[in-house]
């Protein structure tokens, strides 16, 4: 267990007749990268909320950080500890526009910051050398003192990313983080954030649309069909004939190719 950051057991939730999640299982382990692919209506989004616990499951497990309680058994106080612990990462980016790139990220030590701080904008030294880390490890130090609404929109999720960071999440779980980004973009946004939440030994569980950027960037790939895990693949991505052999296997077992 201590090598895991998240388990997903038997997990059911249905929306009336509509079965979304049927018996999924998944495990992302610390340090590692997890795509999560499926098609439009798979049910990715909806195993994001209940994995922090914004909706109920029917039936299962989610244990995350080795816990001896399953999401839905946690006290209030507990579930905010737990939110505490994941980052998102979501397509459109809920950065503050007006704001600067620095003043986002330096939102993200609200958590931890007393009200009266966040009040007077009193941030302490050390969240501020934390931001512009960040930044940094996104590649952005240079903008910090741009406003955000003067960034491209592939700046803008590095902003994203390194704001997540500054939250020092465990887990990360990125929503379709690129799909509004060019391929070339998204993939570079996407190898950032590999590279910066491997450097912090931070867990990522990513939904994409596309298998090559999956391939590009994951170290495990799942695809969910029907409401369960119908591939579940170690992946290299330096090794081509391995992405090759998942891009056939993803097509005939998913049934789709990029979209
Ligand atoms: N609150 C809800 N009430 C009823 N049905 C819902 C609700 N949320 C999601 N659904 C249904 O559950 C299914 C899965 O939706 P979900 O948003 O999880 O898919 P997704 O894989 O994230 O899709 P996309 O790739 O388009 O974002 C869909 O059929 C959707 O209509
Ligand atoms: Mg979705």
């Amino acid at each position: 267990m201590d090598n895991v950051a998240l388990r997903v057991s038997s997990v059911t939730k249905s929306y009336g007749k509509r079965t979304v999640l049927d018996s999924l299982d998944l495990t992302v382990h610390k340090g590692s990268f997890v795509t999560l692919l499926g098609s439009s209506g798979s049910g990715k989004s909806t195993l994001f909320r209940c994995i922090t616990g914004l909706d109920s499951i029917d039936s299962g497990r989610i244990i995350a950080f080795g816990g001896s309680k399953s999401v839905h058994e946690l006290t209030s106080t507990q579930l905010c500890q737990l939110r505490r612990d994941i980052g998102f990462v979501f397509q459109q980016f809920n950065l503050i526009k007006r704001f600067t790139a620095y003043e986002n990220v330096l939102g993200a030590c609200l958590a931890s910051t007393p009200f009266w701080r966040v009040a007077f904008r009193n941030f302490n030294k050390d969240d501020r050398r934390l931001a512009l880390e960040c930044l940094d490890r996104v590649e952005m130090l240079s903008f910090a003192n741009t406003p955000v609404l003067k960034l491209s929109g592939g700046q803008q999720q590095r902003i994203a990313v390194a704001r997540v960071l500054a939250q020092k999440p465990k887990l990360i779980i990125a929503d379709e983080p690129v799909s509004s980004l060019d391929p070339l973009t998204a993939a570079s946004v996407l190898k950032t954030l590999k590279t910066a939440a491997r450097d912090s030994n931070v867990a990522v569980l990513c939904s994409l649309h596309q298998v090559e950027l999956a391939i590009d960037v994951a170290d495990h790939i799942i695809g969910i069909k029907g409401g369960r895990v119908q591939l579940d693949l170690a992946n290299d991505p330096e090794d081509h004939a391995m992405g090759n052999k998942i891009t056939s296997l993803y097509e005939r077992v998913i049934g789709e190719s990029a979209v």
